[in-house]
C-alpha cells in the first residue's frame, strides 16, 4: 500500500517508520528542508529506544523515504496521513495553521482519489475543516476529484512508542465511508494484533476520544496529587493509599503515581485546548480546569518544599537536579517539572548542577550559556558541591544510590523527591533530610 505521511515529528516519524515496517510503501514529506536532509543520513532528530534501527533497516529496504517535495508525496500515497504539530495558540486552543496548510496542499497537489488520515490532535470539528479546504481548493482549480477525510489520533507514549503503535489498546478511525474502513483494515492489517483491535466510529467521537483518554489521564494524576498533598499534612503514606486504591479493579493501578505534576508535549496542552473547546460550546469544564489548576501547583511543590528547608534563604545555594526530561526514556523537556523548579531558583538567586542521561542537550538548547546552570557529565559530578539535591525524573539510574557518600556530599542533608523513588526510613537513617511526595512528613 502506498502511504504519504505529512510531517515527521515524533508521530509521523513512528508511524511511517512501523508502517514501512511491515512492507507498506512510505514517503514522509517535511517542508523542513535540514530535518529532511538529516533523516536522508539516517540521523534521528528525536531520542526514542529503537526508533534509529528501524528507520535505517526500513529506508535501506527502500520502503522508507523522506522528501520536501510536497507535489510529489501527494501524488505519491493513497492514504495521506496528517501528522503536523497543533501547538496551543496563547488562549490554549490548538493552532491548526498546519494541519490546514497541508489539506491546502493535497487539495493544490491531488490528481487521483485519496484518503486523508487525521493523525495530529485536533480539536472536535478539524476533519471537517480539512474537507471544506481541501474541496475549496479543488473547487478552485476546477477539479471534482473524490476524496474522504477520517480522523485516526495516535496514542503513542514517547519512550515507547514503537510498542504502543504496533501493541497498542486500540486503534480508533473516525469514518462512515465503507471505502476508508478497507484502506483502514489494509494499512494496519499486517499488524495482526491491531486487526481486532479497529474500532469504527463517527469522526467526532474520534476526535473526542482522544482528548477524553488523555484528560482522563491527567485527571488521575491530578487527582493523586491532591490526595498526597493532603497525606503530607494529615501524616499519612500516599504510597500505602496508592496501593490500597489501585487493588480496585475499578481504579487500577495505571497513572496514579503521585509526583511533581505532569508534563510533556500532550496532557498540559490536550487538556487545556479541551477546556477552551468547551468554552466555545457554551460550557464551563470545571474539572478540567481544576486538573490543570492542581497541575500547576504541583508542579511549584518541589521549590516551595526546597524554600522551606532553607527559611527561604536560597541565594548563592547550589542546588543539584537529577532528572530534566519530563519522563524517563525521553530527551523531551516540554512542559517539564524540572523547568519550572529551575527558573524558580534562578529567580531566587540560587545556582543549579543538572544531570540527565538524555536531555543535556535539550536543556542547553532551551536556556543556553548561563552562569546560575552548570550542566554535568553525571549524577555525582551534580552532586559535588551542592547544598542540596531534587530528584525531578525517575530514571532507572537514579533508583540505587549510596546514601552515606550523598550525606557527605551534600553541605545540607537534604533531598526533595519529586517522585517518590526511596523508602523514606532507609533515607532517614543514614541522617538524611528526605521529602518526598505525599509521604506523611509536611515540610
Ligand atoms: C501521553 C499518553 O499517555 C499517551 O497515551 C498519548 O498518546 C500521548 O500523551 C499523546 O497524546 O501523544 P506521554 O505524554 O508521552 O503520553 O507521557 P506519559 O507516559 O503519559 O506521561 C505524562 C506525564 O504524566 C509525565 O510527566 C509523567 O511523569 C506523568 N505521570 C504519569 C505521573 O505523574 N504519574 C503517573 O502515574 C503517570
Amino acid at each position: 500500500m502506498k502511504i504519504t505521511i505529512f510531517g515527521t515529528g515524533y508521530v509521523g516519524l513512528v508511524t511511517g517508520t512501523c508502517l514501512a515496517d511491515v512492507g507498506h510503501d512510505v514517503v514522509c514529506m517535511d517542508v523542513d528542508a535540514a530535518k529532511v536532509a538529516r533523516l536522508e543520513a539516517g540521523e534521528i532528530p528525536i531520542y526514542e529506544p529503537g526508533l534509529e534501527t528501524l528507520v535505517r533497516h526500513n529506508m535501506e529496504e527502500g520502503r522508507l523515504r523522506f522528501t520536501t517535495d510536497a507535489e510529489a508525496a501527494v501524488r505519491f500515497g493513497t492514504l495521506q496521513f496528517i501528522a503536523v504539530g497543533t501547538p496551543p495558540d496563547e488562549d490554549g486552543s490548538a493552532d491548526l495553521q498546519y494541519v490546514l496548510a497541508v489539506a491546502e496542499t493535497i487539495g493544490r497537489h491531488m490528481t487521483d482519489e485519496v484518503v486523508v488520515v487525521d493523525k495530529s490532535t485536533v480539536p472536535v470539528g478539524t476533519a471537517d475543516r480539512v474537507r471544506d479546504t481541501i474541496a475549496r481548493v479543488l473547487d478552485e482549480r476546477g477539479e471534482s476529484l473524490a476524496f474522504e477525510v477520517c480522523s485516526n489520533p495516535e496514542f503513542l507514549k514517547e519512550g515507547n512508542a514503537i510498542e504502543d503503535f504496533t501493541q497498542g489498546a486500540r486503534i480508533i478511525v473516525g469514518t462512515e465511508s465503507e471505502w476508508v474502513k478497507g484502506l483502514m483494515r489494509e494499512c494496519y492489517g499486517p499488524y495482526i494484533r491491531l486487526q481486532e483491535k479497529l474500532m469504527f466510529m463517527d469522526v467526532r467521537a474520534a476526535e473526542l476520544t482522544k482528548y477524553a483518554a488523555n484528560a482522563m489521564l491527567a485527571t488521575k494524576i491530578s487527582f493523586m496529587n491532591e490526595i498526597a498533598n493532603l497525606a503530607e499534612r494529615l501524616g499519612a503514606d500516599v504510597e500505602q493509599v496508592r496501593r490500597g486504591i489501585g487493588s480496585d479493579p475499578r481504579i487500577g493501578y495505571h497513572f496514579i503515581y503521585p509526583g511533581c505534576g505532569y508534563g510533556g508535549s500532550c496532557f498540559p496542552k490536550d487538556v487545556q485546548a479541551l477546556a477552551r473547546t468547551a468554552g466555545d460550546v457554551d460550557y464551563s469544564a470545571d474539572l478540567l480546569q481544576a486538573v490543570e489548576a492542581v497541575n500547576q501547583r504541583q508542579k511549584q511543590t518541589l521549590f516551595a518544599k526546597l524554600s522551606r528547608a532553607f527559611d527561604g534563604q536560597l541565594a548563592g545555594r547550589t542546588i543539584a537536579l537529577w532528572g530534566l526530561s519530563f519522563k524517563p526514556n525521553t530527551d523531551d523537556m516540554r512542559d517539564a517539572p524540572s523547568r519550572t523548579l529551575m527558573e524558580a531558583l534562578w529567580a531566587a538567586g540560587a545556582r543549579v548542577r543538572a544531570y540527565d542521561p538524555e536531555a543535556m542537550d535539550e536543556c542547553r538548547r532551551i536556556y543556553g550559556e548561563r552562569d546560575d546552570l552548570v550542566l554535568v557529565a553525571d549524577r555525582q559530578q551534580a552532586v559535588a558541591g551542592a547544598d542540596a539535591l531534587v530528584i525531578c525524573t525517575e530514571w532507572k539510574v537514579f533508583r540505587t544510590v549510596d546514601f552515606a557518600w550523598l550525606k557527605d556530599e551534600l553541605a545540607m542533608p537534604v533531598i526533595v523527591d519529586g517522585r517518590n523513588l526511596f523508602d523514606p526510613a532507609t533515607v532517614q537513617g543514614h541522617g538524611l533530610m528526605y521529602f518526598a511526595v505525599g509521604r506523611g512528613n509536611s515540610l
